[in-house]
């Protein structure tokens, strides 16, 4: 199953909003349509929205293909600040905009080489994840009870996830594991999306709720927190889901190592610390209706923050495809 790919000059991606229900792909084929997408969660994760910006300015580069080189690089452009707009947090998006834009920048044919550069992210985040699984694996051990947050699965990324790649991995060794994914309130990318890959890869999972993350590390033996990033400063302090924070809070009060599973793409050595990270905040209406039902009264104030900062000092290790990290990073 695929979560994106470029096909006849368009951008074809999984709507996971309509998991796990429903399988289907929308086509996307120019940048506004596929700035919607990223805006509307249709697809989502860092690594993935790295790759999803990148085809975004492959979609336009296409079009452009043959115009003077001034005109086809301010439509590179133009694309890559409408992507750019669409989610602050996850640095995959900015960090892909910009390398497609420099490469196509330094070449005679500006289009050619941008979706060449596209193309290069796609297959590179592919290999990555295979190697920052590989290496993740070897933390788990036979027996090991997990927590994990959110979605960083397949889905998330051009393939094999981060976090849920190490996990998925470690389970095709041989380990036992059971997986606790908790559902990720308001848009549940735990209980639709991580729990989906799991039962399709066959190791066990229970979704609880967030608030249930306390109970189950105190009562059912969490041995280790697994997690992944939008986007990690240079000291360490890392963004992720809404609730990662108190995750690493809780696994610390209980003496369970959080460990934080990324890409090296996702490190923001820009970022001195958490500080700098910019934090998405979206619609009230996320929270205020399930299923398409108010729950929350029309007069009460929702805040709905889609990421929280992580401070470095509650993370044991970063694992990436470089291996186990500590920060400071830079
Ligand atoms: O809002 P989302 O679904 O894009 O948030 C995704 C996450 O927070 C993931 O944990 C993170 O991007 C890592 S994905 C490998």
């Amino acid at each position: 199953m695929r979560s994106i790919y470029l096909e006849d000059g368009k951008v074809v991606l999984l709507d996971q909003t309509l998991l796990p229900g429903e399988l289907r792909y929308v086509e996307c084929d120019d940048v506004d349509s596929l700035a919607r997408a990223i805006e509307e969660l249709k697809v989502r994760g860092a690594p993935l929205l790295g790759v999803a910006s990148a085809f975004g300015i492959a979609l336009a580069a296409m079009k452009a293909r043959g115009r003077p080189r001034r005109e086809v690089m301010a439509e590179l452009e133009r694309a890559a600040a409408r992507l750019r707009s669409t989610r602050p947090t996850a640095v995959n998006l900015f960090h892909s905009a910009q390398r497609v834009l420099e490469a196509a920048r330094r070449d005679e044919d500006p289009a050619g080489r941008a979706v060449e550069e596209a193309l290069r992210i796609y297959e590179e985040d592919l290999r990555v994840n295979r190697e920052l699984a590989r290496r993740g694996a070897e933390l788990l051990e036979d027996g090991d009870v997990l927590l994990t947050h959110c979605n960083t699965g397949s889905l998330a990324t051009a393939g094999y996830g981060t976090a849920l790649g190490v996990i998925t991995e470690a389970h095709r060794q041989g380990k036992r594991l059971l997986v606790y994914a908790c559902e990720t309130r308001p848009l549940l990318q735990g209980a639709r999306l991580t729990a989906s890959e799991l039962v399709e890869e066959g190791v066990p999972v229970t979704v609880i709720t967030d608030g249930a993350a306390g109970y189950v590390m105190r009562a059912r033996g969490v041995s280790k927190v697994i997690v992944g990033a939008d986007r990690i400063a240079r000291n360490g302090d890392t963004a992720n889901k809404i609730g990662t924070y108190q995750l690493a809070v809780l696994a610390r009060e209980h003496g369970i190592p959080f460990y934080v599973a990324a890409p090296t793409s996702t490190f923001d050595l820009a970022a001195a610390s958490g500080e700098e990270i910019p934090i998405e905040f979206r619609d009230a209406g996320e929270v205020a209706f399930v299923g398409g039902r108010r729950v929350v009264p029309a007069r009460a104030e929702v805040l709905n923050p889609a990421f929280d900062i992580t401070p470095a000092r509650y993370i044991e290790g970063f694992i990436t495809e470089r291996g186990l990290l500590k920060p400071p990073l830079g």
